[in-house]
């Protein structure tokens, strides 16, 4: 049994390593040097990610690479993307380049809205606490305004807050729902001050209020947290074109635009679908989050559950074919950021921002609803044509053959028997042992 450790943020990083080294790896220095061939030579920028997080002992590398060919509303992008799964970088280009000949993505973003709760408990009358919630709204909203001052110069901040009876979800539960409006910062920290302070003003002026004395019930706060689901954050991304320029290599136009169609109804209908389709749009979402320092985990939690904001898990993309125009779509919420967090302190985030020419926010949150439709397209065009493995494997292969320790010639000779040759895991470690035999 181990000792449990007290102070450990305290130690140096020398000192947390050593204390692991000792403790979980029995002394093993090969283990240890792992972490410190990682560590970036330039001391400044290693240390600026030891501070990003607590205990840092090393950095975790995921390829950033690009997508090129990106129209979005008439103007050329090259989309950065973070992730660490083979085929998604490459399914990007590839459904840039096949609508870059058909017109390219439109994207509009329908609505900017965040939004937090003062989550309370309330077991007296409800007209009092109307009454209350009246009475000090304007109070509430006064003080937040210190902190509002820079938010309101640039046109945003608190837009209002609503008094929600919520007992019949939970006896005795209310909540103050405010809406907030925050331009280019994705605003956790604003929106969580601002609701943290509205919290306090609430509670202390309650305290005073005759009809609670009187009757001996106060509200009570619970906790005060922003909404990752934003559904009033909205973007949506399309793309049309008759159905007769669908046509590729093995397939007509028309049965490649129906049996796509079929594949988004079937994603709509049955859950165990939509879950994997959604993924799929996630692995261009999250790759583009990520490649711009924004809260990939925020997305995704939004996004799923818009995804089930009907009552059913469904898919967020959807497909129609009207006057022989096949027209394909996304809509989701996304809470987004191009100014504050880790936009201006990450290197690699930064240089992300550049090549994207400098988005703010809204265009963002297009750019990025295309990317998971982009991906979406090319999974599900994969999916009813030649299947998804064809194109997946052909690139997992390096990652195999690195597995194997292939040398450069092996690989080439690999590359080149598995263009015609359907490819496996056992296939190519058969193949590479022929080789070496
Ligand atoms: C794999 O990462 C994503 C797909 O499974 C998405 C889909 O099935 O639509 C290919």
């Amino acid at each position: 049994m181990r000792e449990p450790v007290s102070g450990f943020s305290k130690k140096t990083k020398d000192k947390k390593i050593k204390w692991l080294a000792d403790n979980y790896l029995s002394g093993q220095n090969d283990a240890v040097d792992i972490l410190k061939k990682y560590w970036n030579s330039d001391k400044t920028l290693q240390k600026l990610h030891d501070d990003f997080i607590e205990n840092t002992l090393s950095n975790y590398y995921l390829p950033f690479g690009i997508a090129p060919n990106f129209l979005i509303n008439d103007q050329m992008f090259v989309i950065p993307m973070v992730i660490e799964e083979s085929s998604v970088v490459a399914a990007a280009s590839n459904a840039a380049k096949f609508w870059l000949d058909r017109g390219g993505f439109k994207a509009e973003v329908i609505s900017t809205e965040k939004n937090g709760q003062i989550h309370f408990n309330f077991f007296g009358k409800e007209s009092n606490i109307n009454a209350f919630f009246d009475d000090v709204k304007p109070k509430l909203i006064e003080s937040i305004e210190a902190l509002q001052v820079n938010m309101k110069k640039r046109g945003g901040g608190l837009k209002d807050i609503l008094l929600v009876n919520s007992t019949k979800k939970l006896n005795g539960y209310y909540q103050l729902h405010c809406t907030f409006e925050t331009l280019d910062a994705m605003g956790a920290n604003f929106i969580n001050t601002c609701l943290e302070e509205i919290a306090k003003t609430f509670e202390t002026q309650s305290k005073n209020y005759p009809a609670f004395i009187k009757e001996n019930h106060f509200p009570e706060v619970v906790l005060s947290i922003l909404s990752n689901y934003v559904p009033e954050c909205l973007v949506r991304a399309e793309v049309s074109c008759p159905i007769e320029n669908l046509s590729q290599k093995n397939i007509d136009g028309k049965t490649f635009a129906e049996k796509f169609v079929r594949a988004i109804e079937i994603a709509k209908a049955e859950p165990r679908r939509a879950v994997t389709h959604n993924k799929g749009i996630m692995n261009g979402i999250d790759a583009v989050v990520l490649a711009t320092g924004n809260d990939f985990r925020a997305v995704e939690a939004g996004i799923h559950a818009y995804a089930s904001k009907d009552g059913n898990y469904t898919s967020l993309t959807h497909a129609i074919i009207e006057n022989n125009i096949f027209k394909f779509w996304i809509e989701i919420p996304l809470a987004l950021g191009t100014v504050g967090g880790l936009t201006s302190l990450h290197p690699l985030v930064n240089f992300a921002f550049t090549i994207l020419q400098k988005p703010n926010a809204k265009q963002l949150m297009e750019i990025v609803a295309v990317a998971g439709l982009a991906q979406n397209f090319a999974a599900v065009r994969s999916l009813v044509t030649t299947g998804i493995q064809k194109g997946h494997m052909k690139m997992h292969l390096m990652n195999m053959l690195n597995q194997l320790e292939a040398s450069e010639e092996e690989k080439n000779k690999a590359v080149l028997y598995f263009k015609t040759n359907i490819i496996s895991h056992s296939g190519v470690v058969n193949f590479i042992e022929n080789l070496r035999k």
